[in-house]
């Protein structure tokens, strides 16, 4: 990597020790997690919220007009007197009046038209039930909204797999380039250079960081990057005798987009066991793999959302290879192995990152992301087109006086089109900001202060929450509620995170494990918000002891307590 563009220190991220190059030991522990067993809690009268014995207690959260399912949290004795709030209107539609308006745009300039005679019967027999209402009551109702959500922006957000990295605004401002941000994707080649080699850069950095040396940056999201090179790997086998191999082994930790990207792309899935360490079962997999015969590949992902690194990725490898499939890497983690180790050394063919991840752009909801694959020279043909190729100018003599990107559309092998134009360009504009502001040895320090931050966690709450598989982990650490004092469970935890205005973890997955709480602190907190963390986390544990039933009811202080997330997707309510 040292080729790479030069590197600036920016966005440096914060460890818990200053100067570490690795995972910390219990040495790197606060001293509260020497404390075997939290002492329980003393109840606070009626509230049903107690505020912890260690003093942590949460946030009374009621924002301005916030509805609450039952009182403040904080003690009596220091709830400020404040007047009673009218409810705060829910959506839009509460706060319409029939005639208020924002707006009044000047008059068209054209001449009226009938809708009945220009639509026929497509034309609205009733005006379109749109709320009415004041431009100024519209913004404070929309920002009174922004501010009932949680973000990164203002609460730690552990949400293990999700990777809820802190996103730099200076990204924002590369994006927002009017040479950048406005460019139009039927623009000419020659009239967006700097886009087209911004492209051919990104690439080269992923490159660089997988061991691999080609890659595609057309797919939209890492579970799309998974389709992308499952059609690849199909196009090789159906070219390379291998028409018959149809199955893709996956270990029984992956990530549930494998086996579903596997369907789409027409394979069958065959499971393979993890052992009693979470990786993967060597015996087991020698016997999925069998004679060989239909074995397409494998699927897996490494490090894994159990926050474990494969050590047998070498042997994995030769096996499927053996058997004459293809490895591909799951690399939605490889925020925790920059700079430390890449796939293609190890041996995997094909490769997603999600650039929404471990390169800083914005993830969640469902915003544009990234997923691009890295592949081996074998495999480079099937790459989607169009792609972008740096080509050199060269003077009459034959000497190169520089280069020239072009958007290549033609590939006789490749697989075609993965969407309409080369990849979402916002995103590569953003991760190329983080790459070039971090550097080579920036983003090798952004793994390691990731890993050490959440050995972090483990080693402060181990001796409370039991960690599902004890040894360091990688940049995620998975808890087990399983035993929890009174039967709490880890949606009761998770839900009872929001009181401390903490986001909860991932729960439920990975699903090898119980009442699994997969926390993933990521490399820019600081050492004090860790430290709250486990605070909290253990003071939720003594409120399990004392107070079992107030954590069945958690949130307390939020707009709405525990909705039914199953039926609000199943049967979302969006008409009023
Ligand atoms: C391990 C793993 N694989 C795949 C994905 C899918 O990525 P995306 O949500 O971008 O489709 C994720 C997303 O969190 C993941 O954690």
């Amino acid at each position: 990597m040292t080729t790479m563009d030069t590197p600036t220190t920016h966005n440096r991220p914060t460890s818990p020790t200053t100067g570490s190059s690795g995972a910390t030991t219990a040495a790197a522990a606060p001293s509260a997690a020497t404390d075997p067993s939290p002492t329980v809690a003393t109840s606070t009268g009626d509230s049903g919220a107690s505020p912890s014995a260690s003093g942590v207690t949460p946030p009374s959260g009621a924002l301005s007009g916030e509805r609450s399912s039952s009182a403040p949290t904080r003690p009596e004795s220091s709830q400020p007197t404040a007047p009673t709030l009218p409810e705060s209107p829910l959506t839009i539609f509460d706060v319409s009046r029939a005639g208020r308006r924002g707006v009044r745009p000047p008059p068209a300039g054209v001449p009226e038209v009938d809708p009945h005679t220009a639509l026929g019967r497509a034309a609205r027999k009733e005006p379109a039930a749109l709320p009415e209402i004041g431009e100024l009551d519209a913004m404070r109702h929309y920002t009174r909204l922004s501010s009932l959500n949680f973000s990164i922006a203002n609460a730690f957000y552990p949400l293990g797999s999700c990777t809820m990295k802190y996103n730099p605004l200076i990204n924002e401002a590369a994006a927002a380039l009017p040479g950048l941000g406005a460019l139009h994707p039927m623009q000419t080649d020659d009239q967006c250079q700097g886009m087209l080699e911004l492209f051919w850069r990104v690439e080269q950095w992923l490159s660089a960081v997988s061991g691999l040396p080609f890659v595609s940056l057309h797919p939209a999201a890492g579970a799309h990057g998974e389709l992308t090179a499952l059609m690849v790997m199909r196009k090789f086998l159906d070219e390379h005798g291998g028409r018959k191999k149809s199955v893709i082994l996956i270990p029984d930790s992956a990530h549930g987009t494998n086996p579903a990207s596997c369907t789409i792309a027409g394979f069958t899935t065959r499971e393979v066991k993890s052992n009693e360490r979470g990786r993967v079962d060597m015996d087991d997999l020698a016997a999925k793999l069998g004679d060989g015969q239909d074995i397409a590949g494998l699927m897996i992902t490494n490090p894994s959302t159990l926050g474990i690194f494969e050590r047998n990725i070498r042997r994995i490898c030769e096996l499927v290879h053996g058997a004459g499939g293809l490895v591909y890497m799951d690399g939605a983690n490889m925020n925790a192995i920059l700079g430390r180790a890449r796939p293609g050394d190890f041996g995997v063919d094909v490769m997603h990152f999600n650039l929404h991840k471990t390169f800083s752009q914005p993830h969640g909801g469902g915003g544009p992301g990234a997923g691009p694959i890295a592949v081996t020279e074998a495999l480079a043909p099937y790459l989607p087109v169009p792609k972008v190729e740096r080509r050199e100018l060269k003077a009459k003599d034959g000497q190169v006086v520089g280069h020239k990107y072009v958007t290549v559309s033609k590939a006789p092998k490749s697989i075609g089109r993965m969407r309409g134009f080369m990849g979402n360009a916002g995103v590569m504009v953003r991760s190329y900001t983080y790459m070039r502001a971090n550097g080579p040895e920036g983003l090798r320090a952004i793994s390691d202060a990731a890993v050490l931050n959440a050995n972090y966690l483990r080693a402060g709450l181990e001796k409370t929450y039991r960690v599902f598989f004890p040894e360091p982990c990688l940049h995620e650490v998975v808890f087990t509620a399983k035993g929890m004092p009174n039967g709490i469970r880890a949606l009761d935890v998770a839900k009872r995170l929001i009181d401390y205005k903490i986001h909860p973890p991932t729960v439920y997955f990975p699903l090898i494990v119980p009442e699994a709480m997969m926390v993933e602190p990521t490399e820019t907190e600081s050492r004090e918000t860790l430290d709250r963390f486990i605070e909290v986390m253990q003071a939720i544990w003594r409120e399990a002891e004392s107070d079992p039933d107030m954590l069945r009811k958690a949130p307390h202080t939020r707009a709405i307590g525990r909705p039914d997330e199953v039926r609000a997707v199943k049967e979302p309510r969006v008409t009023v």
